[in-house]
């Protein structure tokens, strides 16, 4: 018996355990000042699911315990009703054409944008920019297409620098990539891409026979119209891109579980549709979203949820002004927030971002992400998110100003 040694390449703990694991070990060394503890590290919402999702949860429940509206398995790609929600109104309704044998829904976009990779040869070169949600490098590690760790970076990786000088936008690659992950709005840089600016990538892809991993967890809180929220408002995007969704940060899903993946059929490699190796993977190794999740998830587009939700993001929109605004004024750089529940901003006095995580815990109680731990040119940067209540980010925004501002 042989282990997966790519395992033993990979550091131990996933960014966000990590982070938890110095937060709980803090608090056991500082019991009173941890009871001041303002989390705004990982993205996790705060607030209630909407009522009419709430609703829908409920109806759900009692249709299961009743034998003639039980329901046992569920239908391996999603129930109907919830496809023809998300095909109506995420994409029909902004005039793009779907088959819902397009759509997959799942338990959500970390698990899909991390289990895409089994679809793809392990002899591919991925580009992913940097810096960048952990769990696409960390899969490639762990799947074994990643080659091996030299000087802080994997050596089969493409690696393409977010930088404040480049408008943390990824440029085009000079050489030939075949897997391009991308994230608009970006976690972790909180910046949006344009719809002038995507449509070179589609060209870029459909040119080199690459594809395009397309993370929209977070195209809910775009706000400008030059900024697209699904890939697929680009010409030419359905024969290049792979589309991940998710109901997390749209709806406050992050503990009930579900999102969607879009492989169009005219994505062909070789004569072969993606499409149907993504539905024979999911056949295989996934078992579905719960009717009640998916009846949750289908009330996000009622009239009732989608105004609720409207609330719910204008909450979080709020909390990333006032963030922005906040650290703005008292002299850091600050990006994102703007399309985005990230704030990304530049640590002062070039502290390294696990030094200023560390200030931020113990002399503030404060909980961010530091940007070295979503790759070596987050390294200077850190992350706050929107997410908290509008009380615990206005105390944090108070503590960071006062200190700062000294
Ligand atoms: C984050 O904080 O980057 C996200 O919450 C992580 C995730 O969605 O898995």
């Amino acid at each position: 018996m042989k282990i997966n040694e790519n395992f033993l390449k990979i550091e131990s703990s996933y960014l966000f355990s990590n982070i938890a694991k110095r937060v709980r070990e803090y608090t056991a060394a500082n019991p009173e000042k941890a009871k001041n503890i303002i989390r705004l590290g990982i993205g996790d919402v705060t607030l209630p699911l909407a009522p009419a999702c709430i609703e829908a949860m409920h109806k759900a429940v009692d249709e299961m315990s009743k034998a003639e509206t039980f329901r046992g398995y569920p239908p391996e790609y999603g129930y109907d009703f919830l496809l023809n929600a998300i095909n109506d109104n995420d994409y029909k309704a902004r005039g793009i054409d779907f088959d819902i044998s397009e759509i997959f829904v799942s338990d959500g976009a970390k698990s899909d944008t991390g289990n895409i990779g089994d679809i793809f040869s392990l002899d591919n070169r991925v580009a992913i920019c940097d810096p960048v949600y952990p769990v696409y490098v960390d899969t490639n590690v762990m799947s074994g297409r990643s080659g091996d760790k030299v000087d802080g970076k994997w050596s089969n990786i493409y690696y393409m620098p977010c930088l404040a000088e480049n408008d943390f936008l990824p440029e085009i690659p000079s050489e030939k990539v075949d897997i391009i992950y991308l994230c608009f709005p970006n976690n972790p840089t909180g910046m949006a891409i344009t719809k002038d600016y995507l449509k070179k990538w589609v060209d870029y892809a459909n040119a080199n026979k690459a594809v395009i991993l397309y993370d929209s967890a977070y195209e809910a809180f775009v706000t400008e119209d030059s900024v697209p929220r699904s890939i697929y408002e680009i010409e030419g995007a359905k024969t290049c891109a792979i589309e991940f969704r998710s109901f997390s940060k749209t709806a406050g899903f992050t503990g009930v579980r579900c999102g969607y993946t879009v492989v169009p059929h005219d994505l062909q490699f070789d004569g072969v549709e993606l499409n149907k190796f993504w539905a024979r993977r999911q056949a295989t190794k996934f078992n579905g979203v719960s009717y009640i999740t998916q009846r949750a998830a289908e009330a996000v587009y009622s009239d009732e949820g989608k105004k609720q939700i409207k609330e719910i993001l204008a909450y979080y929109q709020n909390n990333a002004k006032i963030i922005y605004d906040g650290l703005a004024s008292c002299g850091f750089k600050v990006y994102g927030a703007k399309n985005s529940p990230y704030i990304w901003l530049k640590t002062p006095d070039g502290m390294g971002s696990w030094e200023f995580f560390d200030l931020l815990l113990n002399e503030l109680q404060v909980v961010g992400t530091p940007g070295e731990g979503f790759g070596p040119a987050g390294e200077g940067y850190f992350r706050l998110t929107a997410f908290g209540s509008t009380e615990n980010t206005q105390k944090a925004v108070e503590r960071i100003k006062n200190y700062f501002s000294k």
